[in-house]
């Protein structure tokens, strides 16, 4: 029995969103999506057996109140129910994004979580299998199992157990993303409640799901041919897409903030230079931009230029989540 086991995932970005469920217990997608895992942003997370029956949940060094304890217990009992270990288990995470970056992810803590857990408890998932438990902490978390590009396939049973993360392409062809930080306070709709009412009561989100479909079959056959504009406008357009459909919810909402506009306005302008790049955006104001990794200094200096309070964040592609210690 290990006594202290830690591991590290990276985050990772949509570029074929995953946007609503169909199951909002299992945390299954209406729609596959599809990502790039970066190195710069990354959850580090220590899990150890403590007495008593309360887990205990620490986040860059302090203790978490009731109400996140209580996400993360319900998360490690997928874990227990596997397991003829029935202990408590002390969680502690740290959080490694770069200084008021706003990337605080969801999808690097849970994948952290669960890989540490699956060796804490002795269960040995595969990589496939431990990307289902994931899921159920955080949709996102799926993908940052697996380095490069992955997909996350929606799947069609109703138990999950076929909605996994697989990797579709290393992505060592040169490419980066770049984050220029708009707004980093804590975003006032969650992802999770702004997809519900999307699902709920948007107009569009029919036509969301069909063009979903369309663009992850598109991307992939851009990745599989090397061709960086179809990735990049694929990406670009289906980001729109998902941030058109919120308009037409009820009430309508919207992530996006005055500079926001500007920041998109210049990424065209650049592109309209002759230097490739693309943006994306998720539930919040934050700009992410799909580069060729060679061209990804000479953007960051015209943006920082533009944008001297909001300086670009450049990160290049990371890998599978793993081990750092077993004890
Ligand atoms: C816009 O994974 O945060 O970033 O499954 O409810 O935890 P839950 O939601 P979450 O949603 C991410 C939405 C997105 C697009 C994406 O990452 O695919």
């Amino acid at each position: 029995k290990h006594s202290r086991v830690t591991a590290r995932a990276h985050t990772n970005i949509a570029l074929i969103k995953y946007w609503g469920k169909r199951d909002t217990t299992l945390f299954l997608p209406m729609n596959s999506s599809l990502s790039l895992t970066l190195d710069e942003f990354y959850t580090d997370t220590t899990v150890s057996f403590i007495d008593g029956d309360q887990d205990v949940f620490f986040l860059n060094g302090v203790e978490q109140p009731l109400e996140e304890c209580v996400k993360i217990s319900k998360f490690i009992e997928l874990f227990r129910t596997q397991s003829s270990i029935k202990s408590a288990v002390l969680v502690e995470s740290h959080n490694h994004v770069p200084t008021a970056a706003g990337l605080a992810s969801s999808a690097s803590a849970f994948a952290a979580l669960g890989t540490a857990l699956n060796e804490l408890f002795v269960l040995r998932m595969d990589k496939q299998t431990l990307s289902t438990f994931v899921r159920q902490g955080s949709g996102s978390a799926t993908r940052s199992i697996y380095g490069g590009f992955v997909e996350w396939q929606m799947g069609i049973e109703t138990d999950g157990s076929d909605s996994y993360a697989i990797k579709v392409d290393d992505a060592d062809w040169n490419i980066a993303m770049l984050t220029i930080p708009v707004n980093t306070r804590k975003k006032e709709i969650s992802s999770r409640e702004g997809m519900k009412l999307t699902v709920e009561t948007s107009p569009f989100y029919p036509a969301w799901v069909e063009q979903a479909g369309q663009d992850i079959k598109a991307i992939k056959q851009a990745i599989n041919n090397q061709d960086f504009i179809a990735l990049g406008e694929l990406t670009e357009a289906n980001g729109m897409k998902m941030h058109g459909t919120m308009l037409g919810a009820n009430p309508p909402f919207s992530y996006w903030e005055p500079l926001t506009v500007k920041v998109l306005q210049r990424i065209r302008e650049i592109r309209g230079q002759g230097i490739p790049c693309y943006y994306t955006m998720d539930a919040g104001p934050n700009v992410k931009v799909i580069c060729q990794a060679d061209k990804a200094d000479e953007i960051k200096k015209l943006l920082d230029q533009s944008f001297p309070d909001n300086t670009t964040i450049i990160s290049g592609v990371g890998k599978d989540a793993y081990l750092l210690s077993v004890e």
